[in-house]
């Protein structure tokens, strides 16, 4: 059974179009717990334009669940993950021109650099994920690096027409199956939503989806606590499979 992420970015978004005091993250992870959530994450982007290092140092203080920080892997955000220790590091592509997160993280070409930080995090004890397309070559880099955890990317399959969505989730299962096969373990996330999350989160091994977007958008209508609850409801006990009509754990 999958358990449940919620990235908490679109509340700072809302706080930093006034760089004002108000709507915490941090209030607002203490009601995602209430909801269920299993973890909170956030990412620090470079530019600051969401999550604040404030927020980052109050969660870590005050969550109850998991503290998943996403970041770029740079020196700053190195220093950063070790003096605040989160319960993992999931290291993401960070581009300064991105409305959000675009693809996976380029792990086989950058394998030397991020070994070297994937080392040195898990050595503090921070387990470290890292954001991927569901390639085995990337996957295969994964492992190489020394990460034991994978966070797989979800957007090509939200994106995709209803005609190619089975195909975009077979390669998320397939994704899951050689990522499990080479020894590490999986979650995944980005673009999911209250009506394609159920196949996603029936894939064999799936430990984690993170999701944001879909339950802040939602949070306004019904508050957050509810909103949580409501995907929480469907991670942990996805439906019936309705593209490929097999039943589901
Ligand atoms: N996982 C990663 C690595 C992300 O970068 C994001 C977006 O910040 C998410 C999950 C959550 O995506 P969404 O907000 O579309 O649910």
């Amino acid at each position: 059974m999958a358990s449940l992420g919620v990235n908490i970015d679109h509340i700072a978004n809302v706080r930093q179009a006034r760089r004002a005091l108000e709507p915490d993250p941090v209030t607002f992870a203490l009601l995602a717990e209430l909801g269920g959530a299993d973890g909170i994450t956030v990412h620090l982007r470079e530019d600051r334009r969401h999550i604040q290092d404030r927020d980052v140092e109050l969660l870590r203080a005050t969550l109850r669940s998991r503290l998943n920080l996403e970041m770029a892997a740079t020196a700053e955000m190195e220093a950063i993950a070790l003096r605040i220790r989160p319960d993992m590091v999931t290291l993401v592509p960070e581009k300064r021109q991105e409305v959000t997160t675009e693809g996976g993280l380029d792990v086989a070409s950058k394998l030397e650099g991020l070994t070297g930080l994937v080392g040195r995090l898990q050595d503090a004890g921070i387990p470290v994920s890292l954001f991927v397309d569901a390639h085995r070559t990337q996957l295969e880099a994964c492992q190489r690096s020394g990460a034991r955890w994978v966070e797989l990317h979800t957007g090509c399959y939200a994106e995709a027409s209803a005609q190619a969505q089975p195909l975009e989730l077979a390669r998320l299962s397939e994704g899951s199956f050689i990522a499990r096969s080479l020894g590490l373990r999986v979650n995944a996330g980005h673009g999911l939503t209250y009506q394609n999350v159920e196949p996603v989160a029936a894939i064999e091994g799936m430990e984690e989806l993170n999701i944001g977007h879909t339950i802040v958008a939602r949070a306004l209508a019904v508050g957050l606590e509810t909103a949580v609850r409501q995907m929480k409801a469907l991670v942990q006990n996805p439906r019936h499979d309705p593209l490929f009509g097999s039943t589901t754990p």
